[in-house]
């Protein structure tokens, strides 16, 4: 399957890394484009046992792509999984702003059916809220066929 993981911390390059040793088409995509540039290069992040040879054998096979492009990103993607941060505030409320951001970014390019996976630790009823985000970006698009599939 091809498959795109935004956000390539501790969560989401671990996913996409073995889900391209499992045979799928993994791009995995950040806004941050040092560490893209990095990624690129074989330079991993953060320490995780067997992750450094995860990605470079399959990086090298052309199953695992890094990417800043929602645009590219989405278009070649059936599922699109979250993997942004949720930090809390002090008062333990969940920031959901990056969530957000992804879920718009996504939704603005999507030019076909789509599945949204969120992995990001996120309070009950996030899911709805994702969904009618994207529900009303694709409104903004009259003519647009995925209106009327989201609706019903
Ligand atoms: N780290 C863990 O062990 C762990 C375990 C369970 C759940 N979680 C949850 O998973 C989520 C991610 O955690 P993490 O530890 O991987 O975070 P992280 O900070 O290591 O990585 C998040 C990445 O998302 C990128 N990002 C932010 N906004 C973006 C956007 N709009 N588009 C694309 N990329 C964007 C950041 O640049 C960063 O590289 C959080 O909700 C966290 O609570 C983490």
């Amino acid at each position: 399957m091809n498959l795109l993981v935004v956000g390539t911390g501790y969560v989401g390059l671990v996913t996409g890394a073995c889900f391209a040793e499992m045979g799928h088409d993994v791009i995995c995509l950040d806004i941050d484009e040092k560490k893209v540039r990095d990624l690129e290069k074989g330079i991993i992040p953060f320490y995780e046992p067997g992750l450094e040879e995860l990605v470079l054998r399959n990086f090298k096979a052309g199953r695992l792509h890094f990417t800043t492009d929602y645009r590219q990103a989405v278009s070649q993607s059936l599922v699109c999984f979250l993997a942004v941060p949720t930090p809390s505030d002090e008062e333990g409320r969940c920031d959901l702003s990056y969530l957000m951001d992804a879920t718009r970014k996504i939704a603005y390019e999507m030019n076909g059916y789509r599945i949204l996976v969120n992995k990001s630790t996120v309070p009950v009823g996030s899911a709805k809220l994702v969904e009618k985000t994207v529900s009303a970006i694709l409104g903004e698009r009259p003519a647009h066929p995925l209106r009327r599939r989201l609706q019903s």
